[in-house]
């Protein structure tokens, strides 16, 4: 039986998603294991429960109110809201933090010896897809005559096989459309991952542990994105030093034990380091440059 005062969490079972939506908990200090092929498991500290499912299933069970939160991709999200002719002012969920990865897009994509013009290539068309409302929705507007039909698997072997003339599936690397002689010639949405939750009554313990897992997850990302640097940079060239490191604010200048021509600057930046900037600040005259990755973050 489950138990109403947890949080559910619903995330992708296997796919692109699940492992980064699991490293992300994790990294939230939710102790729980995820190996387990089971549908439902239990974090061990946390008064939070994780549910394994399809990621097409995941914007159902939100807009459902099965679960509380869902990591799922703006893709399958737009879709179901397409499907279930979603009123934008009344959404059935709201996306409460966008996440850094999953990005990808859902595209059109030919035989790749097909010559492609432009759009109208498309008339009278018969295209493959897992995404019939997204891709209906983009044809519409451009005028285009076609027909679909749908596959939610292995849509990408639909034109060697002689089923469509084209596919309408999601390209992240697009390593599948290579593999199958196919070439990407229009892009119909973006996407990325993002933390959605139900809409509906919420009780202020369930509120209070999101709003700690949001927070959280913000410094989990800005962790990801941020850098601790280190470096011994001569005391006449502080400012030139530091005006090359961009987003970083405040930095610690200290003394050297045995050296009084150089200082030792510590930051935090917000970007990563480049070779080139790496290259200029040695060219300053810096030395015993160091560019560590952050473990956790909050402001
Ligand atoms: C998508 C898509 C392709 C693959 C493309 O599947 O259907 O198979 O990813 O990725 P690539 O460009 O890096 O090769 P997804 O992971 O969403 O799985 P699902 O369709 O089973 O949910
Ligand atoms: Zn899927």
């Amino acid at each position: 039986m489950l138990n109403k005062n947890r949080l559910r969490i619903a995330m992708q079972k296997s796919g692109r998603l699940s492992q980064e939506s699991a490293n992300l908990l994790i990294k939230c200090g939710i102790k729980i294991n995820l190996q387990q092929q089971q549908l439902i498991s239990f974090a061990e500290n946390m008064p939070i429960d994780v549910v394994k499912v399809r990621d097409d299933d995941i914007p159902g069970l939100v807009m459902d109110q099965v679960v509380d939160l869902g990591i799922v991709g703006g893709n399958v999200l737009e879709e179901e809201s397409l499907k279930r002719k979603m009123d934008i002012d009344h959404p059935l969920y709201n996306i409460i933090q966008k996440l850094d990865f999953g990005s990808c897009r859902l595209s059109l994509s030919i035989p790749i010896n097909q010559e492609y013009l432009n759009i109208s290539s498309f008339n009278n068309s018969r295209i493959a897809t897992s995404y019939p409302f997204l891709l209906t929705r983009y044809l519409k507007k451009k005028n285009i005559e076609f027909s679909f039909f749908i596959l939610n698997g292995s849509v990408e072997i639909a034109p060697g096989a002689g089923l469509s003339d084209a596919i309408c599936d999601l390209v992240s690397t697009g390593a599948t459309l290579e593999a199958n002689g196919l070439k990407e010639v229009e892009v119909i949405y973006s996407s990325s991952a993002c933390l959605v939750s139900r809409i509906g009554e919420i009780s202020d313990i369930k509120k209070n542990l999101i709003n700690k897992l949001i927070t959280r997850i913000q410094g989990v990302i800005k962790a990801r994105e941020s850098k601790y640097i280190m470096l011994h940079a001569p005391y006449t060239k502080i400012q030139s030093v530091i005006s090359l490191l961009h987003g970083a604010e405040h930095p610690t200048i200290s003394k050297l034990a045995g050296e009084t021509k150089k200082v030792a600057i510590h930051m935090v930046s917000s970007e990563t380091l480049f070779w080139e900037t790496m290259e200029k600040l040695k060219s300053l005259g810096a030395s015993s440059i160091l560019v560590l990755p952050i473990e956790k973050m909050m402001e």
